[in-house]
């Protein structure tokens, strides 16, 4: 699939389809032969450019296209990127349902709408190229073909002025994809040491260090909380680590992500229902590296590290009992009074090994880690903990500005007393469901020294049952595009 971004004449161009978007209220677009198609259209009350309205007219006789497909956005002051989005991702799903190779779209007016240009021009080819993406790997019959070639047409100024934009776009998005394709594949095809091998594939691809650990080096360094979440599972369990350098980077940034590549529960055994999507439970892990890999073709200035430990949580005779006391490789006990809490298990001993080896500056952790945090925020919110208020505000502006939104949540001090424990150092298991996304995150604050450090709850937005205007079910991919945006600062 190709993305562009050009200028031609509308009238001699032989383009397959011309997408315009068009507000119920007000003329957004700028090009005067546009301008004059539409107002035709509207003067025969043929649309009128409410919210998600869908026209095709074929053969324009003003425009040298095929087709014009006409695109209603509603009322021009709900205009927003995430509006503009939307709208390319369902104009390219029409498009693919409708066969057709190539889709230019008409960007919008900066001065109409208000909308900075840059910000019109990604997030059109943002919502096209994520609209455009299709896992079909599993099925026997490939019904649907993305479209070819998604184009924006331009001012030809704009055009040229914003050329670099593709490329970037087009790193993000793909590493988003890659992440949305890691999370869909089920449980039996990514076990860890698969799981780690296609990772490192893609890394290696782009020049990022790759370094993987097995079992015996696992052992031989004492990373006791990965093992004891790994023990019931039959295949083994993997440490990713993945490292970009940055020429001039005065900042070092660790990202660990949760990797459990399916989440049973272990002995405190989820229900049925509660497993149907757990083959999403290594979400984190899928967008650290995904955000990574895009990260060696953008090239922020910042060097980065991602630790990614890869873990299956099952059931067996040689499973960790409740109860267990383990040993992290920081040193400190956790007593396991929930095996169904591993997430935070696997985090702690990745985070410190990170902290330790690499003494970053600032530490991120994406994870899908409570369902506490899906019932405070629902699915399309992730909750963001952190004590460091310029980073939280660096990452919600980046969220906001992706629409991957992140909602800040307290880590009261006094709420620590939840994780006491009679025998060990601390308990993974609260002594209360109330509150249990900020229990969990409290959890995690105690194995992170005095880092700068966020973690970012993604169990709601990581997978989705249905699909949306620009994403198909399965994993989302969140969290590339917020950490590539907040990555780009530095
Ligand atoms: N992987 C789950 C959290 C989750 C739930 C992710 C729903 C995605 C969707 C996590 O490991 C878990 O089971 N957490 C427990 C913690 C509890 C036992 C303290 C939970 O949220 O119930
Ligand atoms: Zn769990
Ligand atoms: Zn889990």
């Amino acid at each position: 699939m190709k993305l562009e971004l050009s200028n031609f004449d509308l009238k001699a161009t032989e383009k397959n389809t011309l997408a315009i978007l068009v507000c119920e209220d007000k003329q957004i677009n700028e090009n005067r032969t546009i301008n004059s198609f539409l107002k035709k259209v509207q003067e025969i009350e043929a649309f009128k450019g409410e919210k998600g309205e869908e026209m095709i007219l074929y053969s324009p006789p003003d425009l040298g296209v095929h087709r014009v497909l006409i695109y209603g956005l509603g009322k021009s002051e709900k205009l927003s990127p995430e509006t503009l989005r939307v709208a390319a991702g369902k104009a390219v799903r029409c498009g693919i349902r409708k066969k057709l190779d190539e889709i230019w779209f008409a960007a919008p007016s900066d001065r109409k709408t208000g909308m900075a240009m840059e910000a019109i021009l990604e997030a059109l080819m943002e919502g096209a190229f994520l609209g455009n993406h299709i896992y079909d790997a599993y099925k026997g019959e490939k019904k649907r073909t993305p479209v070819a070639t998604l184009g924006i047409f331009a001012k030809a100024a704009d055009a040229k002025k914003y050329a670099d934009i593709v490329d970037r776009v087009t790193a993000v998005c793909q590493s988003t994809v890659l992440a949305r394709e890691w999370v869909s594949i089920p449980a039996n095809d990514k076990l860890p040491a698969r799981y780690a091998e296609m990772v490192a594939k893609e890394a290696e691809a782009v020049g990022l260090t790759v370094r993987v650990m097995e079992e015996d080096a696992l052992v031989e360094k004492g990373f006791g909380a990965i093992l004891a979440v790994s023990k019931a599972s039959d295949a083994p369990p993997r440490l990713v680590i993945l490292e970009y350098k940055a020429e001039k980077a005065k900042e070092t940034i660790a990202m660990v992500g949760k990797g459990v590549i399916f989440d049973s529960g272990g002995m405190s055994l989820k229900t049925g229902s509660g497993m149907e999507t757990m083959k999403c439970d290594m979400a984190g892990s899928a967008a650290v590296a995904a955000t990574l890999i895009a990260a060696a073709r953008t090239k922020p200035n910042v060097n980065l590290i991602g630790v990614l430990p890869m873990v299956e949580n099952m059931i067996s005779g040689h499973a960790i009992h409740v109860g267990d006391i383990i040993k992290t490789y920081a040193g400190k006990t956790v007593e396991v009074l929930n095996t169904d809490a591993e997430g935070r298990l696997i985090l702690i001993d990745a985070i410190a090994y990170a902290i330790e080896q690499y003494k970053p500056g600032i530490t991120i952790d994406l994870a899908t880690l409570t369902g506490a945090c899906v019932i405070a925020l629902g699915e399309k919110y992730a909750g963001i903990f952190s004590q460091d208020d310029d980073l939280v505000k660096a990452l919600v502006t980046s969220a906001e500005k992706t629409h991957e939104r992140c909602w800040p949540m307290p880590l009261p001090e006094d709420y620590k007393e939840l994780l006491k424990s009679e025998f060990a150092d601390i308990s993974n298991m609260p002594s209360t469901r109330s509150g249990g996304a900020i229990s969990a995150a409290l959890f995690i604050s105690e194995f992170v020294k005095d880092t700068r450090w966020a973690h970012i709850d993604i169990a709601g937005p990581a997978y989705i049952r249905k699909e949306n205007a620009y994403c198909g079910a399965g994993g989302t991919g969140f969290g590339v595009r917020l950490l590539c945006d907040f990555l780009s600062k530095f």
